[in-house]
């Protein structure tokens, strides 16, 4: 039932106020019933935060932790054959712990004074608008769990690995802090369904799935690409065509897959003038003189 397309498992509070995490039958985590108790646990800590509140405390086993210091060391290797240089600044900036998983308050912590982002934890999939506009409040909506220890390397769903190891590290670089703040701002001035997606969209194939040339070299800024150890590895070889927000606005993807087609900024300038301008200026009218331009 919840096979296809759910890249947040769906999150269900019951009469008796209990939290449950609908676990796919294919995720590496269904049969493990502790497992599925401490997901049910970090839900609930995050629908019972108020923002402005400390982030409450996520109980994470040695296995757990050991999974964090696994990935985030290869990751960290292969960071510095392909990721852009801002990220790489941004992660040094940002210091995270390699050998166990921060706490996402100990997160907020760190990144606050580098670019005033704080983090929000998250139970699952939050409402685009809400997810997208608070980021010109300079607000990270965040997972807390971690993927299952007997997978590593994979994950069907975003965990504390990508929001923190992909997302933090690149909001800790104050130019694409800027860039997470203009698609807030944007997504805050659509008032469409359609012309929010197609704000959303935009950030998909840049901010999360983003690459760019870097002295003569494809290089990856978009932390889904930053913080998965198989996509990291291939994303030179996809299909990668130049910028253009018409097409990006209007590309479908598949999430559970690895994305395809990806979106090439010639520069970091080039990506400030392309996207970030169409974040600070757009409105519901640019878009569909957008999507105008795209339908038959
Ligand atoms: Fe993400």
């Amino acid at each position: 039932m919840f096979e296809e397309a759910q890249y947040f498992a769906p999150v269900a509070t019951r009469d008796d106020g209990s939290v449950v995490v609908e676990l796919a039958t294919s995720h590496p985590g269904f049969a493990d019933l502790v497992y599925r108790e401490r997901r049910n646990a970090i839900a609930a800590l995050a629908l019972g935060h108020t923002p402005g509140d400390p982030i409450p405390v996520a109980e994470y086993t040695d296995e757990e932790h050991h999974v964090w210091a696994l990935v985030s060391k290869e990751l960290a290797v292969k960071h510095h054959k392909y990721a852009v240089r801002e990220f790489l600044r941004g992660a040094e900036r940002l210091g995270l712990p390699e050998h166990r998983i921060p706490q996402l308050q100990e997160v907020s912590d760190l990144l606050h004074p580098l670019t005033g982002f704080r983090y929000l934890p998250a139970a699952g999939l939050v409402p685009l608008r809400e997810f997208y506009g608070v980021l010109a409040d300079g607000l990270f909506h965040s997972t807390q769990y971690i993927r299952h220890h007997s997978v590593p390397f994979y994950t069907p769903e975003p965990d504390i690995i990508h929001e923190v190891i992909g997302h933090a590290n690149t909001l800790a670089s104050p130019r694409f802090a800027e860039l997470y703040r203009a698609a807030g701002r944007a997504a805050r001035r659509m008032e469409t369904t359609e012309a929010l997606e197609f704000v959303s969209k935009v950030f998909w194939f840049t901010l999360e799935f983003g690459v760019m040339r870097e002295d003569g070299e494809l290089r990856a800024y978009g932390a889904g690409i930053l913080s998965s150890y198989g996509e990291i590895e291939e994303f030179r070889g996809m299909d990668i065509r130049p910028l253009d927000l018409a097409v990006m606005g209007t590309t479908k993807y598949d999430i559970t897959k690895y994305q395809e087609v990806l979106f090439e900024a010639a520069s970091f300038d080039h990506l400030e003038d392309t996207v970030g301008t169409f974040w600070d200026t757009c409105d519901d009218d640019a878009v569909t003189r957008l999507l105008s331009g795209r339908r038959p």
